[in-house]
């Protein structure tokens, strides 16, 4: 589990709603311990109908609560409401989220949600009826409308066997939002135009045929969605499909010819340009309009160098813009990513060696070292979305201190 989880030393109350899904919260709040939290349990009196309370005592941060009348803590909910960074109730039923929405504070978990000021998220689940009934569709707009954080159901088998929307979200991507929410606090690029690029070009050779590479861009979506939620406009000019989110402008793409055109028009504009696109150096010099035939022989293909997009926008680079580059190694990491720094006048270059397991192409995880001036800062193996944001809350401190964005 990774040291750097935004989740370390936060206080998690951890609210069980009476559900069948309610045995799948502890390991939730097991998964939310592994990333480095204090996890208070917090069961409704139905819940204890699905699961035990010695459960949740024997693998909590603490122990359970039921009541709020517990002896020895006269006032529970204010204390608990009080001390979390975040309340989290998993599973949510229609008929939590109704007393919640109405303000009932009737059991310790009622009393702990109307008592805090803490981000509430409610994970809902629930049978398929029940999620589409009016009153709970009516609640849950209420609750967001009041900044709660409702995660939906998913699709999946309901109790008693049906098949439905109504499934509780799965444990990775409840970490993954809750992630999302503690690091989003950091604002860091509020206001600013941040351009990324990301995937692999794919360099014509026929109209079936392509050169390409083995980038699956998840490293470069991850840095738009990261910069997305430091509060930037993003653009992000890209080779592989991406449904746009809010904040997120894509320009979809195919060659390096066609990304140097998106980039070169707009890239002055940009307050910080992060180039993680694996641009193909070299394309076909002739791109044949038909399929090239088999029975023709063996093709004789003759390459050309593609425009160097990096080089290009290093050379044209205003003053307050940083310009962010990669490099993919299989040997001598940092002294190429040094070069690849002086050479394309770029202010940082975050490189990697693609050789190694769990780091590089197609994988979630990565393992970067972040070369700039003379210095290089060498991050933990970690998922590419928690990279993406430690290298981009790193470069707007450093923006920051250096003037480069001063206004
Ligand atoms: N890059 C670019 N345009 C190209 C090739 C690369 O903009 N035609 C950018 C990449 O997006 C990346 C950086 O340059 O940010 C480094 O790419 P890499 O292929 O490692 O660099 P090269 O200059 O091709 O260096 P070498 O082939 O010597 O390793």
């Amino acid at each position: 589990m990774s040291n750097s989880s935004p989740l370390r030393g936060k206080r998690i109350v951890l609210g069980v709603g009476g559900g069948i899904a309610a045995y799948k919260s502890v390991e939730l709040m097991r998964r939310l311990m592994d990333c480095g939290a204090f996890v208070s349990p917090v069961l409704t009196k139905a819940s204890l109908r699905f699961v035990g309370e010695t459960t949740f005592s024997a693998l909590g941060s603490e122990s359970a609560r039921t009541s709020l009348w517990d002896a020895g803590d006269p006032i529970p909910h204010t204390r608990l409401g009080q001390q979390a960074d975040l309340v989290l109730v998993a599973p949510a039923t229609a008929d939590l989220i109704a007393r919640y929405a109405a303000g009932i504070a009737d059991e310790l978990l009622t009393t702990t949600l109307v008592a805090t000021n803490a981000p509430v998220v409610m994970v809902a689940a629930m049978h398929t009826e029940m999620w589409q009934h009016p009153s709970v569709v009516e609640n849950i707009a209420t609750l967001r409308r009041r900044g709660v954080v409702v995660i939906e159901p998913e699709i999946g088998r309901l109790a008693g066997g049906d098949i439905g929307v109504g499934r509780l979200a799965s444990t990775g991507s409840v970490v993954e939002i809750i992630e999302e929410i503690f690091d989003g606090s950091t604002r860091a690029l509020s206001g600013r135009k941040v351009l990324v690029t990301a995937g692999g070009t794919r360099e014509a050779i026929d109209p079936v045929r392509y050169i390409g590479n083995r980038s699956s861009g998840k490293q470069g979506i991850a840095f738009a969605k990261a910069a997305a939620r430091y509060g930037a406009e993003v653009t992000l000019v890209c080779t592989v499909p991406f449904e746009s989110e809010p904040g997120i402008n894509v320009i979809e793409v195919e060659s390096a010819q066609e990304m140097f055109e998106a980039v070169s028009d707009a890239a002055g504009g940009f307050d910080l340009v992060v180039m993680a696109a694996a641009v193909a150096d070299f394309r076909s010099k002739e791109i044949s309009p038909t399929k090239i035939k088999k029975s023709h022989g063996a093709p004789q293909l003759v390459l050309e160098p593609t425009p160097d997009i990096l080089a290009y926008l290093g050379s044209v680079k205003p003053k307050n813009q940083v310009l962010v580059g990669f490099a993919a190694e299989t040997g001598g990491v940092e002294a190429e990513a040094r070069r690849k720094l002086k050479d394309k006048n770029t202010d940082f270059v975050v490189a990697n060696n693609v050789l190694e397991q769990d780091a590089g192409f197609g994988v979630d995880t990565n393992r970067v070292t972040l070369v700039f001036e003379d210095s290089a800062l060498v991050l933990d193996l970690d998922d590419k979305r928690r990279i993406a944001n430690r290298v981009l809350s790193f470069v707007a401190e450093w923006a920051g201190k250096n003037g480069v964005w001063s206004d």
